[in-house]
């Protein structure tokens, strides 16, 4: 049911973990599945430097988080804020249906780190 690329992520996820100095974190969660997904970004020159995620969720949830904090790596910002879950999924060479709303939780908490650095970046400025 799950691709290989899916349990290559899952058994060995990339990126695991927190930033303690985070520049921007994102948490997002699933009220139906009770998953929650959380997002740390380093930002340097509008570039994402580094990213760490934490999730407390399904397999294909920890499988998309460790993809889209690859695909995000090295991006600018308006780059990462225009990855989908589509992306991720298709990049995890799919998901079954009733996973999909696992990688939205990936796009999202991406995202989601990205405005927080973003508003964090005003209230110094
Ligand atoms: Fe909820 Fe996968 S079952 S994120």
């Amino acid at each position: 049911m799950y691709s290989e690329k899916v349990m290559e992520h899952f058994a060995n996820p990339r990126n695991v973990g927190e930033i303690p100095d985070a520049d921007g974190v994102g948490e997002v969660g699933n009220p139906d599945c009770g998953d929650i997904m959380k997002i740390y970004i380093k930002v340097k020159d509008n570039i994402i430097e580094d990213i760490k995620f934490k999730t407390f969720g399904c397999g294909a949830a920890i499988a998309t988080s460790s993809m889209v904090t690859e695909m995000a790596k090295g991006k600018s910002l308006e780059e990462a804020l225009k990855l989908s879950n589509k992306q991720v999924a298709e990049a995890l060479g799919g998901l079954p249906p009733i996973k999909m709303h696992c990688s939205n939780l990936a796009a999202d908490a991406l995202q989601a780190a990205v405005n927080n650095f973003r508003n964090n970046e005003q209230v110094i400025k």
